[in-house]
């Protein structure tokens, strides 16, 4: 820029001329005339022409000072421009850094007070409000509860904490909030009309305040709310859609906190759950052994007594059965040929006597046969189910059994004039197990069917059938109401009404036939009906290979 000032060099030709000009004008010297006359005409030409170009800079400098001034101002616009927008940008970085952070702390806990503290610290600390209080819908739906606050005096945390807003009150703010879609400003509660909203920002100490609900999945959860009373700065409405945003957020963060803590006491209340059941197990199974325990101890006396009791009474018994077949003996044999070879006829009385005592002597025969059976079976009860009895492992033709069974019980047949029917497959499988016992097996089931089968037939049927053999004795007797089918195959069952009905027996046959037929891997059942008659039927696995059949 061009400067108004004299230059040196003007200076120093400006006073050379001027001091030359009064030098001359002292000194006069010969043509000096003529040179003042030049002088007088050149100097004012001089003087114009400085003084145009003087005025032309003059102009040209005020133009310069405009342009200056206008650019400093535009310099001044542009300064509080980007003020304004490294404020905002500020207020963005805030914005992410909260968001930021309340997803970091959201994300790092799943306990729900730690949960919301760390959010509201995130809130005042990067938003710049002074206080923030959270409020949560309770588990009934009905109630504002569980708040927690940050900014705010000791009282005021407790008053947060304490409180509990009925969702029903409308005229609340807080309700308002929690049943609004999006963020809310309130301002002037301090006058407001309903005087529940009035103590509340009076115990709180606001006037004002913005807040929003904490939505998730379309349900409310709580409510968040921020004010600037400590600050006094402003509330703007602007801050509200991200103060929305990280309600939605909290809210998310704080169903999920629930879900878990609800998942967590599920947890707990399982494993209280299995532990009680487990103890009561181990509980039950400590009893079921000490049970098992006395069971055993029980059932070894059982046995002991048994086998003494059975002892002491087969001894005497046999003896009684055998003295009693020889004193029949005797006498029939004896004494009563010698009564009635005295010549004289027979006295009807003494005859009467004699055939009376033979009659009796042949019932105590019978009786004390079928007891000494009894004892017997009892014995091979108590055997077969403490597992004392010893079975044969032997190869077994199933037929062959049925041949024995039914020879043993032909005479049954004859005396009764029932018909038995043998109905025996060609080529059964050899089965392998004891042939005495399952002998006794058939004879048991045959001689129950002729004991209930007052007419008609008894069939022995012998198939093979998946994997086993299938023996079947099939009466057309009385047959057993379905409601006794257990009870006969327990020890001393028996079908019907015992008490009115005269017992045909000891009730020991079916057991012991069912343990046996256990024994050997199979299964005893039974198919019947009162009126219809009866189908014992029982199984016996083939064994995979057997050696050969002996000759
Ligand atoms: N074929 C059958 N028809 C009808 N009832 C039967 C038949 N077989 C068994 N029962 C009923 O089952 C009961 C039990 O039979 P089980 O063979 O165990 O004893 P029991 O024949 O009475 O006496 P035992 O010990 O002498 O065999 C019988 O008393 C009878 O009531
Ligand atoms: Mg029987």
């Amino acid at each position: 820029m061009p400067s108004l000032r004299a230059r040196p060099l003007e200076i120093i030709v400006g006073a050379g001329g001027s001091l030359a000009v009064l030098v001359a004008l002292l000194l006069r010297p010969p043509g000096w005339d003529v040179a003042a006359v030049v002088l007088a005409t050149v100097l004012p030409a001089t003087l114009v022409l400085y003084g145009v170009a003087a005025a032309r800079r003059a102009r040209e400098l005020a133009t310069q000072q405009a342009t200056l001034v206008e650019q400093r101002e535009a310099m001044a616009r542009d300064t509080a421009r980007a003020e304004q927008s490294r404020a905002e940008l500020a207020d963005r970085m805030a914005e992410l850094v909260t968001l930021n952070e309340l997803g970091g702390s959201l994300s790092s806990t799943l306990d729900l007070d730690e949960l919301l503290d760390r959010a509201l610290a995130a809130v005042v600390a990067h938003l710049r409000f002074d206080r923030a209080l959270v409020l949560l819908v309770d588990e009934t739906g009905e109630h504002l509860t569980g708040g927690r606050s940050i900014g705010g005096s000791d009282e005021m945390t407790a008053l947060v904490a304490g409180a509990e807003v009925s969702l029903a009150d409308e005229r609340s703010t807080l309700v308002q909030l929690a049943r609004a879609d999006g963020p809310m400003l309130f301002r002037g509660i301090d006058e407001d009309p309903y005087e529940p909203n009035r103590a509340f920002a009076a115990a709180v100490g606001t006037t004002s305040f913005l807040g929003t609900p904490l939505i998730t999945k379309g349900r409310t959860v709580g409510v968040l709310a921020v004010d600037n009373r400590l600050s006094g700065r402003g509330l703007e409405q602007a801050a509200g859609p991200l103060l929305f945003t990280l309600g939605n957020l909290l809210a998310a963060a704080v169903e999920n906190a629930r879900l878990y803590a609800e998942l967590e006491a599920s947890n707990r209340e399982l494993e209280a759950r299995v532990a009680r059941r487990t103890a009561q197990l181990a509980e039950a199974v400590e009893q079921a052994q000490a049970a098992r325990a006395t069971a055993e101890a029980a059932s070894a006396t059982k046995s002991s007594f048994l086998a003494n009791v059975s002892h002491e009474l087969r001894t005497p018994l046999t003896s009684v059965v055998g003295f009693t077949k020889i004193v029949r003996k005797r006498l029939e044999e004896v004494v009563f040929p010698i009564v009635l070879t005295d010549g004289a006829a027979p006295d009807p009385k003494v005859e009467r006597a004699m055939r009376q005592v033979s009659e009796n002597l042949g019932i105590m025969v019978s009786e004390g046969d079928r007891l000494t059976a009894m004892i017997n079976d009892v014995l091979d009860l108590e055997k077969i189910e403490a597992g004392r009895m010893e079975f044969r492992r032997e190869p077994v033709e199933v037929a062959t059994v049925i041949d024995q069974a039914t020879a043993a019980t032909a005479a049954l047949f004859e005396t009764t004039g029932l018909a038995l029917v043998r109905d025996v497959a060609g080529e059964l499988p050899v089965i392998e197990g004891d042939r005495n016992r399952l002998v006794q097996v058939v004879i048991n089931l045959l001689s129950n069917a002729v004991k209930f089968t007052p007419s008609g037939s008894v069939t022995v049927r012998a198939r093979a059938a998946d994997g086993t053999v299938q023996v079947e004795v099939v009466d057309t007797g009385t047959g057993i109401d379905p409601a006794d089918h257990a009870k006969v195959f327990e020890p001393f069952g028996q079908a019907g009404d015992t008490l009115t009905d005269k017992p045909r027996g000891t009730g020991l046959g079916l057991p012991i036939c069912r343990e046996i037929v256990e024994h050997h891997g199979g299964r005893l059942w039974l198919e019947s009906a009162v009126g219809r008659g009866s189908t014992f039927a029982f199984t016996l696995p083939v064994p995979p290979r057997l050696p050969p059949p002996p000759s």
